[in-house]
């Protein structure tokens, strides 16, 4: 098939990957911007790949893998990769979740009293956004909101260098993007030394996380070069920031438009307290005290996932689902196709948290992705999540603004395209 056409039909086509599986199975290859690739589904072609071991590396297209640096632990691999995610997983342990917590429920709170004092109707999506960013500048970097709020600039310019095509003409939005790089990477370099220098002064913790990261030790049992550790906190920002902000707003969205599920949840929340009680927050609305909160989460990440597929690339020929795929193919795994694909009886195009407490779900669920790479900031993701959703829907009553769009663009994650348009009110 000629590339040309195909990548064109991936550009324009938001089903491009789904009706390729109707077609050819859970594993077809293509050709895509010059590139063999070849794309999988479903539980039995990914527990492949993940067995694969050195047979296979992680992959990125070539702006993200420029974006994120050479150090940047998404763009290593083996014993590299594998030191890296030991020290930055550090920032994700449930003793420093435990110590970001105060600082998360404190900016649900702000957000609730913004949503109150704005104009009505107000855009749900940038606030949301906004706070995803916070949670992370503040809890894993000790930002300020001043801080936070320069950070936040240079860092939105960045973003949308990611995905654009990777070719620094003067003022086009890759160049901006690598200026904007060089600026972030200044900035974290300095709110490392801020942090080294406070630590070594005997100062009280700070409200971040990144005195865990004192003495982390690279591959070789050396320490990590501040420049090294700044991209890995680079990494983070991109990382964590358009999921869990795509996530939040999928999740009220849903709720919104599927009141008797809203209901079955507000039932639920009613029985547990906001704010959570001192040093309970990382377990009060964990999937077993809040089992309808969980189940809705789970639902929304399977229809809207925040990340809709992810890649590897093969270092040798190996065997996927029965089917032999060569050395240096990019195998993308498609978690929008997995999430949907299942038994026939299934309603898996319908919105039903509840099929996650029956556990008769056929659907193969990875929203975090899996193996050896599977995110590194998924407690922390599930934590803010799990906060807002309890902090925003105990307090608030929020009403949809009739007349938007609540379709959604799709790239780089899942955002309804008119903002999200709300009444806010107390509840
Ligand atoms: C709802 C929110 C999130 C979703 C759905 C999500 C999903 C994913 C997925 C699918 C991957 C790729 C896994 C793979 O290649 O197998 C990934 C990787 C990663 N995520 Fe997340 N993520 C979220 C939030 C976060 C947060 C909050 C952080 C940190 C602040 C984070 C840090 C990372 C890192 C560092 C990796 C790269 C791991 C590696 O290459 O070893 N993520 N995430």
């Amino acid at each position: 098939m000629s590339g040309v056409i195909e990548t064109l039909s991936f550009l324009r086509d938001p089903d491009f990957a789904r009706s390729r599986f109707e077609r050819y199975g859970d594993v077809f290859g293509t050709t895509l911007l010059g590139q063999r690739t070849v794309f999988i589904r479903g539980e039995r072609a990914i527990n492949d790949l993940f067995a694969q071991g050195d047979a296979i590396e992680g992959w990125w297209p070539d702006s993200v893998r420029k974006l994120l640096g050479p150090q940047s632990l998404a763009n290593r691999n083996g014993a590299d990769h594998k030191a890296r995610r030991r020290v930055v997983g550090q920032l994700f342990a449930s003793s420093a979740l435990k110590r970001y917590s105060p600082a998360i429920v404190e900016l649900v709170d702000d957000l609730n009293q913004e949503l109150l004092d704005g104009a009505s109707p107000l855009a749900l999506v940038p606030k949301l956004r906004r706070f995803a960013f916070s949670v992370i500048a503040s809890t894993v970097l000790g930002l300020d909101a001043v801080d936070r709020d320069v950070l936040f600039v240079d860092f939105e310019t960045w973003c949308q260098g990611l995905f654009s095509i990777p070719f620094a003409l003067p003022g086009s939005p890759y160049a901006r993007a690598l200026q904007a790089r060089k600026r972030l990477l200044r900035r974290l370099v300095a709110v490392l030394e801020k942090a080294q220098t406070a630590a070594s002064a005997g100062a009280p913790l700070a409200a971040g996380g990144l005195d865990l990261l004192a003495g982390g030790l690279d591959e070789a049992g050396l320490p990590l070069g501040d420049d090294d550790v700044a991209e890995q906190l680079l990494l983070l920002l991109f990382a964590g920031y358009e999921t869990t902000a795509s996530s939040l707003s999928c999740l009220l969205l849903s709720l919104l438009q599927h009141p008797s599920e809203l209901a079955w949840l507000q039932q639920e929340l009613d029985g547990v307290s906001w704010p959570p009680a001192e040093g309970e927050a990382v377990t009060a609305y964990d999937a077993i005290r809040a089992p309808r909160l969980d189940a809705v989460l789970k639902e929304v990440m399977r229809l809207a996932p925040p990340v809709g597929g992810f890649f590897r690339r093969t270092r040798e020929p190996i065997v996927l689902a029965d089917v032999q795929i060569p050395a240096e193919r990019v195998v993308q795994v498609s978690i929008v196709a997995s999430h949907r694909h299942g038994s026939e009886s299934e309603d898996l195009g319908v919105f039903r948290p509840q099929r996650h407490l029956l556990g008769d779900s056929t659907a193969t669920l990875l929203p975090f992705g899996g193996g050896e790479r599977v995110c590194l900031g998924k407690a922390l993701a599930e934590l803010e999540i799990r906060l807002l959703a309890v902090g925003l829907l105990k307090q608030l009553r929020l009403v949809l603004e009739p007349d938007q769009d609540l379709t959604f663009r799709v790239i780089p994650s899942p955002s309804p395209k008119d903002g999200l348009l709300v009444h806010p009110c107390l509840r």
